[in-house]
């Protein structure tokens, strides 16, 4: 076969492509069950005289713009065939063969894995905490992230211009100074306004806790992310006391830290609770003795809590009269879900966890 066997292509529809290609890939198994090897790799691959160089330059080249890829493609098969006749070329059935495998499937090949997923590490974490409160007969809600003022701020006690607004750093959203300062949207900058939405559906009692994302105008650093997440809760029946707060939170500690992890309680302010309080957990790290991680003092803050401020109720009292502060008692807490995470997985940056990179993510596969 020499050049002058190329036949002129008719056009570069479907048609006149498949016709002058497959009379191409025939000519092909015809030269590769004739000649050696060498002689149909000149004749086909040669870098001067070779047919596909030929076909290349008459064909491909030539192919008007939105042709090109048409012609391309099959340029592409074309030449696959080419170089697998060329593996079995020689006077035999071998080019067969070659030609054959080329088409096939190796079945014996392995498939295409999937990668497993697997959970986020927050997302995992946030799971463990809300099960060891859903194992105490707590219940799970969820509120929105785009929040009103009034659900984030002023009915959990933060009247309008209270300075404990200034420590959420809050991002709002834009265009709603025509509202009342009530009414107006803003990012949730904590789960805590889902306690008034809750309280606000239903009656006591209550036991609730309620996971989510939250967003704070937060310049990032190792500790601190702009969007994070909390898990809030709330206990609300007859004759709940600071004691049963205690015990609450210092079974779920130990229950998410392990049996030898000890807490202590420091008086703390929050709007929303009367008393407040931090609590602390014996550090993790060194067993209470002073390390790094906790600056040397053998205990790590991790939460806040505290006895719900009957302003609290009385806010929740405008929609569901039963609660009632001379009535009823209850107390709340929130904790961060990375912060959590964190320690339980030695983790020092906080923004491993958003930052998408799969040699960090598929450590917790
Ligand atoms: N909402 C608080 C914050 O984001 C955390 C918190 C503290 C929640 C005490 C509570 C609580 O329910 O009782 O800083």
């Amino acid at each position: 076969m020499t050049n002058e066997n190329i036949p002129n292509l008719t056009g570069f529809d479907e048609a006149a492509l498949e016709k002058a290609f497959a009379s191409l890939e025939a000519q092909a198994r015809e030269s590769a069950a004739a000649l050696d090897a060498e002689a149909f790799r000149l004749q086909w691959l040669g870098r001067k005289q070779g047919l596909l160089n030929e076909v290349s330059d008459r064909w491909l080249k030539a192919a008007p713009g939105p042709a090109k890829k048409a012609v391309g493609q099959r340029f592409k098969v074309l030449k696959e065939l080419v170089e697998a006749l060329l593996e079995g070329a020689g006077p035999s059935d071998a080019a067969t063969d070659a030609a054959l495998r080329a088409e096939a499937i190796d079945i014996t090949l392995p498939g295409t894995r999937r990668p497993t997923g697997a959970e986020h590490p927050i997302t995992r974490t946030l799971n463990e905490i809300v099960s060891v409160f859903a194992a105490l007969g707590y219940s799970v809600g969820v509120g929105p992230e785009v929040e009103t003022d009034y659900y984030n701020f002023e009915c959990m006690n933060f009247p309008p211009g209270h300075p404990a607004r200034d420590t959420q750093d809050t991002l709002v959203v834009a265009a709603q100074e025509r509202k009342p300062l009530r009414d107006r949207l803003l990012l949730r900058t904590h789960t805590s306004p889902v306690q008034m939405r809750t309280m606000e559906q239903q009656p006591p009692p209550v036991r609730i806790v309620i996971p989510g994302k939250v967003h704070r105008n937060d310049a990032a650093d190792a500790t601190h992310s702009p969007i994070f997440h909390q898990v809030e809760g709330l206990c609300v029946d007859t004759n709940i006391t600071f004691s049963d707060l205690k015990g609450t939170l210092d079974h779920a500690m130990k229950a998410l830290f392990g049996s030898a992890v000890k807490t202590r309680f420091f008086p703390s302010f929050f709007p929303f609770t009367e008393p407040s309080a931090d609590v602390q957990i014996s550090c993790i790290f060194c067993g209470g003795k002073g390390c790094r991680k906790c600056k040397q003092s053998g205990w790590i803050e991790l939460l806040g809590c505290g006895m719900v401020d009957p302003a609290v109720f009385a806010f929740a009292q405008e929609k569901q009269p039963a609660y009632d502060p001379k009535k009823i008692s209850g107390f709340a807490f929130g904790m961060g879900v990375e912060r959590i995470a964190m320690m339980k997985y030695g983790i020092s940056e906080i923004g491993s966890f958003f930052a998408g990179d799969m040699r960090f993510l598929g450590q917790f596969a």
